[in-house]
């Protein structure tokens, strides 16, 4: 597919659902704990979800970006355990889920209601608890979506993404380089795409241009696989 090829009809009458940001974890009224994400690539790849003719559900974390047009519905949360609870809901009748956001692996044991003050004497040690990995929760589902996850890696990428499509039981995993100094941030991006019997490199590119190739992708294998026609 070239940079101008059409992706419209590809998710037609589809059911998407797309999480995306950074979820932020509340250590007191004033700190929180959290993953660096944009949210650039996850509207990106919502924009790109419309453009394919999907109703498209987007769940952001704290992003400061506007919806893209023709998202049917946005829901906006804060922590990790919100963006469970929200994608837990969605999902329920989703035909595909792509999870983009940078979810934060960790949230503080106990939340201080008040402002934690500095101590002359010593810092604070602060007790962390694992949140839930909304990505296997949702690829563990039975009836599932067709389930496309994200990967921030900084070495080994093909050998790390294949490690986690196995482990999470992913669909289809989009890995990108986290050295190349793009990606966080930046309006460019480069994925290297993974599934069980195959992959594809998509190149450096903006983010917008990037989100409409991995779109045609999904649509690819997710057509694919339930056998019917794109
Ligand atoms: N993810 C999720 N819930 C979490 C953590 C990650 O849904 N609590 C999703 C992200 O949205 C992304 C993928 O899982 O699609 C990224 O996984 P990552 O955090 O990179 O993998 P880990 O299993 O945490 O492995 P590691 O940090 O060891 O690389």
């Amino acid at each position: 597919m070239s940079s101008c090829e059409s992706i419209q009809g590809t998710l037609s009458g589809l059911r998407v659902v797309i999480d995306a940001g950074p979820t932020y974890e509340d250590i007191d009224p004033v700190r929180f704990l959290g993953n660096r994400s944009s949210g650039k690539m996850g509207f990106a790849v919502a924009e790109a979800a419309v453009e394919a003719g999907a109703k498209v559900t987007l769940i952001a974390g704290p992003v400061a970006l506007a919806t893209p047009p023709g998202v049917a519905r946005r829901i906006d949360v804060r922590s990790a355990r919100q963006m469970r609870e929200a994608v837990m809901q969605a999902v329920d009748r989703a035909d595909i889920f792509i999870a983009t956001a940078a979810v934060a692996d960790w949230r503080v044991a106990e939340y201080s209601a008040r402002k934690i003050k500095k101590s002359t004497s010593c810092a604070p040690v602060l007790e962390l608890v694992e949140n839930p990995d909304i990505l296997a929760e949702v690829a563990a589902r039975n009836p599932r979506p067709f389930v496309v996850g994200f990967a921030a890696e900084t070495d080994h990428v093909a050998e790390h993404a294949h490690e986690k499509l196995v482990r999470k039981n992913l669909d289809m995993l989009a890995a990108n380089h986290v050295d190349e100094r793009i990606g966080i941030g930046a309006d460019d991006n480069a994925l290297e795409l993974i599934w069980r019997d195959g992959g594809e490199s998509l190149p450096r590119a903006p983010k917008s241009a990037l989100a409409r190739k991995l779109v045609a992708r999904i649509a690819a294998r997710y057509h694919a696989r339930t056998g019917k026609p794109a």
